[in-house]
């Protein structure tokens, strides 16, 4: 039977995702979306690759119970650590993660082959950007950078001003010059971007990973034939495992439009993290 008509399902650590939703969102205006925000976990930036796996193993099993009919894991660090262990654990359920597609649209803006990405503590840690680039480029010179506290001033709304341009500037002067593409390696960095756009060099290409991915689902969604057909405009849904009333506050701010109806606690319970952890330590 075709799943056409169920929803997709986006999962991120919390309210950042949002820049991939709306992008996604843009791109499929007929399908209906399931997003899930674990902001009882969040930040994901600073935490392990084990316990990063066994959240996203745990969440993309609460939203195959929805009846998603594909996954896309907004989440970089997220992208980072779990993807194989999504491969392993929910096999069924087809995914993708925002890497890919970012790593893809560096190497095709560059001309120099220097990359810079900033991205959280986490997603540097994993080295994967660095990995999927130099398999698209082998002789591509990567640097990567964690930028933590980028997530923080995108969450309290500062996104341009005094103190924006101190701490993105602070993160810069840390890149060893030269690069001449830029990778937001993380959901919060595209708020920022007018930011990076005033303090970078004018011939340095900022690549956004939350618009590529939501082109490339967009893509393989119509080449596999999974397009939902309804001409009406598709429903969101939202659901965190804390703090919605946050989640819909700040995701306001994200998506320039108010959410508050449609954003709903959901049971991110303790039996999906236990089964997930249990499945996750039986390999180890
Ligand atoms: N969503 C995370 C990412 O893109 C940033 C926030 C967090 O650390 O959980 O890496």
């Amino acid at each position: 039977m075709s799943v056409n008509h169920h929803p997709i399902g986006v999962f991120d650590s919390g309210v950042g995702g949002l820049t991939v939703f709306h992008a996604l969102r843009e791109a499929l205006p007929h399908e209906d979306f399931i997003y899930l925000g674990d902001t009882a976990r969040l930040p994901y930036g600073t935490k392990s690759k084990h316990a990063v796996e066994s959240y996203t193993v745990a969440a993309a099993r609460l939203l195959r119970e929805q009846h998603i009919k594909f996954l896309v894991v907004a989440c970089n660090t997220a992208s980072a650590h779990a993807l194989d262990a999504l491969q392993r654990e929910v096999s069924d359920l087809p995914y993708c993660g925002v890497i890919a597609a970012g790593a893809e649209a560096a190497v095709a803006a560059t001309r120099n082959g220097r990359i810079a990405v900033l991205a959280t503590e986490g997603t540097v840690r994993s080295g994967v950007y660095a990995d999927v680039i130099r398999s698209l480029k082998t002789d591509a010179d990567v640097q990567m950078l964690s930028a933590n506290l980028l997530v923080a001033l995108a969450e309290e709304g500062w996104c341009e001003g005094a103190e924006a341009e101190a701490i993105v500037s602070r993160y810069l002067a840390q890149l060893s010059a030269g690069y001449d593409t830029l990778v937001m390696g993380c959901t919060h960095f595209p708020l920022l971007v007018s930011v990076f756009r005033k303090l970078c060099p004018s011939d340095v290409k900022i690549v956004d990973s939350a618009s590529v991915t939501a082109k490339a689902v967009a893509g393989l969604l119509a080449a596999r034939n999974m397009l939902n057909a309804q001409t009406k405009p598709g429903r969101d849904e939202f659901k965190v495992s804390d703090l919605p009333e946050r989640f819909a506050r700040v995701g306001a701010r994200f998506l320039g439009r108010d959410i508050a109806d449609k954003v709903a606690l959901t049971a991110f319970s303790a039996a999906h993290l236990e089964k997930a952890a249990n499945a996750l330590n039986s390999l180890s």
